[in-house]
């Protein structure tokens, strides 16, 4: 490949972005429109059902970057801290888990890219959860509200070093035009689970 048909990493991550914002604008309406009130507090039930969906689309993406752990670890990405996700929700939703239905299927991909685009969305959904927290939050201290969080806490601190090293590893992948595309089309399969997921009309 000429040096020339390579992308800027920081324009790749940038393509990345672009190619998934209509989808991710979808989904944060949607999940802000139903689990935060008018008066800025979470919808309890809501909130249990945004949980359940979440546990449903993480249960089906944490099975297909279990397949891909050895090829993502080999890409430079630590693999075993980003698996906690169904764990913090069964934890949150405690005896609720029980009543939460089966997951769609695993989404078919075979490229360590198209796994690393999924990787892009499912952690990137835990900037969103921060969101999510600052709402629990006001109202643990207004004292009005207690929820459990565990899954919106995420990554507590670390949560900014964690997505850095995501994006330093899909940079990396990015160079390509067609890994590029790869990528691209991995995330996008990823944001369409968790919308699949929603238990809303979209
Ligand atoms: C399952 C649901 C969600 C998924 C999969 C998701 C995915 C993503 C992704 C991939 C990014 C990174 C974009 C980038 O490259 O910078 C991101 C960032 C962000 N998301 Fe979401 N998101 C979700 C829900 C939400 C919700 C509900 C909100 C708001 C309440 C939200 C607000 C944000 C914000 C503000 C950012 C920018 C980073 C920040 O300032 O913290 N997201 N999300």
């Amino acid at each position: 490949m000429a040096l020339s048909d390579e992308v800027n990493p920081d324009d790749g991550i940038e393509a990345l972005r672009s190619a998934t914002s209509f989808l991710h604008a979808r989904l944060d309406s949607i999940i802000r429109h139903q689990v935060i009130t008018a008066d800025g507090a979470l919808d309890s039930i809501n909130y249990r059902r945004y949980l359940q969906a979440q546990l449903k689309a993480h249960q089906r993406l944490e099975t297909l970057i279990t397949r891909f752990r050895a090829e993502l670890e080999q890409a430079g990405l630590t693999i075993t801290p980003r698996l906690h996700r169904t764990a913090w929700l069964r934890e949150d939703l405690g005896p609720a888990v029980h009543t939460v239905p089966a997951p769609g299927p695993v989404p078919r991909i075979s490229s360590v890219e198209g796994v690393l685009g999924v990787v892009y969305t499912v952690e990137g959904s835990s900037l969103g959860a921060r969101h999510l927290l600052a709402v629990a939050r006001r109202c643990h201290e207004r004292q009005d509200q207690r929820l459990p969080t565990r899954f919106l806490e995420g990554y507590g601190e670390a949560t900014g070093a964690m997505w850095r090293e995501n994006l330093h590893c899909i940079a990396g992948r990015a160079r390509e035009p067609a890994r590029l595309k790869r990528l691209i089309a991995g995330a996008r399969r990823a944001f369409a689970v968790f919308l699949q997921e929603l238990p809303w009309q979209h």
